[in-house]
């Protein structure tokens, strides 16, 4: 095949390394909007298909099967987008690059990975002057090629490079592009990583809604696909809801059955949920519900343990008397509240690593082409846009008044599923959180008291400054 990005070629203004389906995607999405891109895989005779599939988005494409001629194809300063697997592989293809690069360069690492993994690179690479940027992207396969949300780590300079090709290939919320430089090093991992801890809560409780009406209110998965497109009708309007109304209807061409009733129900998880959580817990944060999802999914994996169980403890739940209003109100109380969750661990990683998250904007570019994007999202930008005191979400006017609507709900709804047997760890936790979070004294008093008398921790005396002791001794 002929190489491409010689002297005769416009040379490309920047350069995708990786044709898996996010790769490919982005390479697409960047050649129809008329900006040249060079690609490379490390398996080069992909790279013939991936041209064909192109039609005529292959005259932006310039296809090397070196990584020298990839590079040499770049101009400069470089700008390289790796889409491959961000741990081992990461630092395998830094080792090898790196001696083709020249100060002021930006590697860009576009995948799902630890933010401490992307700071370290970033200082590594900053000795040698290379920028790294961590960038998450959101969306899926359609949203890379039609508009995915991305959220950027990394240097102003690498951010001047960026900015216009990112811009031009963002999703775009009432013209509003869903794309920002959030912060340095780890900061648009890390945003990404939140982003992923609310999806797994987001989608826990739709699998909570969808168990307690397919087993508690013996709905049939088309009926119950039914409800959810009309709830996207309404202020749950959202991606994920969105998706899950049209798998509930689709019919499995083997069986007959519905589709989802042939799905193994062992949810898969590929890591940064548990991240997410690890990195909540690390600052001192709480992330209960997205813990929930992340326990939830794990104890899924464990089929053969579960049916076990049954057998001996008994499977049994009981019909439930709940109507859909309520199930409405409560799915959107459990949404505002794992978003407060989320936003509360990114305030405090700010804080810790000094990134300055913008919080608002981060609401805003998840508006559009990311898997979370949802009608609350408007919602929450404009509270957080409004000065909102301390950064909680659960402060915010709006969100108060929409809490007050539907916390009634949530708390039926738990109970419900409580006393029937349903299990529904994230809107359980949801409802605890809330309730802690709302009293202004709570039950810790006496967790004090016990520290202080088994250990001498010593404790906070209310009206007295200082550290106090006892009186539990003689
Ligand atoms: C996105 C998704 C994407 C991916 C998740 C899935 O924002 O586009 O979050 O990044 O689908 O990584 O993660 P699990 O496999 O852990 O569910």
């Amino acid at each position: 095949m002929p190489e491409a990005g010689g002297i005769m070629a416009q040379q490309a203004r920047i350069g995708i390394y990786g044709l898996g389906t996010m790769g490919s995607a982005l390479a697409l999405n960047m050649a129809e909007l008329g900006i040249p891109v060079a690609v490379a895989n490390r398996e080069a005779d992909w790279l013939p298909a991936f041209m064909n599939e192109a039609g005529d988005l292959a005259a932006q494409l310039q296809p090397h099967e070196t990584l020298e001629a990839f590079v040499g194809g770049l101009a400069l300063p470089r700008v390289i987008l790796f889409m491959i697997p961000s741990d081992a592989p990461m630092d395998a293809m830094i080792e090898a690059v790196l001696p083709l690069l020249a100060p002021g360069d930006t590697i860009i690492d576009g995948g799902n990975a630890d933010f401490h993994a992307t700071r370290r690179r970033s200082a590594d690479l900053a000795a040698r002057d290379i920028h790294f940027v961590g960038m998450g992207i959101s969306g899926g396969e359609a949203g890379a090629r039609h508009g995915p949300s991305m959220m950027v780590g990394g240097s102003a300079h690498s951010w001047i490079q960026l900015e216009p090709i990112l811009t031009a290939i963002a999703a775009r919320h009432e013209g509003d592009p869903c794309v920002a430089h959030l912060g340095p090093d780890g900061a648009g991992h890390f945003v990404k990583t939140v982003h992923n801890g609310i999806e797994y809560a987001d989608m826990q409780v739709i699998a909570e809604i969808y168990g307690l009406m397919r087993y508690g209110l013996v709905r049939s998965p088309v009926e119950i696909g039914a409800r959810f497109e009309r709830w996207n009708e309404g202020p749950l309007r959202s991606y994920l809801v969105e998706i899950t109304g049209k798998a509930l209807g689709y019919v499995d061409p083997v069986t007959g059955h519905p589709a989802v009733d042939v799905i193994k129900d062992a949810a898969g998880q590929k890591g940064t949920g548990r991240w997410t959580v690890i990195e909540a817990v690390a600052l001192g944060q709480s992330a209960s519900m997205i813990d929930a999802a992340v326990a939830a999914r794990s104890w899924s994996s464990e089929k053969s343990t579960r049916v076990a169980a049954e057998a001996v403890l008994g499977g049994d739940r009981s019909l439930l008397d709940l109507d859909d209003d309520a199930l409405e109100r409560a799915f959107l109380a459990a949404r505002i509240i794992c978003h407060a969750q989320g936003f509360r661990i990114l305030k405090a990683a700010s804080e810790e690593y000094d990134w300055a998250l913008d919080l608002a904007r981060i609401a805003e570019i998840w508006r559009a082409g990311c898997i979370i994007r949802s009608a609350l999202l408007d919602d929450i930008g404009a509270a957080l846009r409004d000065n909102l005191p301390g950064g909680q979400l659960i402060l915010a006017p709006a969100m108060a008044a929409e809490l007050g609507r539907c916390i009634p709900a949530l708390r039926w709804v738990v109970a419900a599923a409580v006393a029937g047997g349903h299990a529904a760890p994230a809107l359980g936790a949801a409802i605890a959180w809330f309730d802690t979070m709302r009293q202004g004294r709570g039950t810790t008093d006496i967790i004090q008291a016990q520290r202080d008398f088994f250990g001498h921790h010593g404790y906070a005396r209310l009206g007295m400054a200082g550290v106090h002791h006892g009186p539990w001794w003689d």
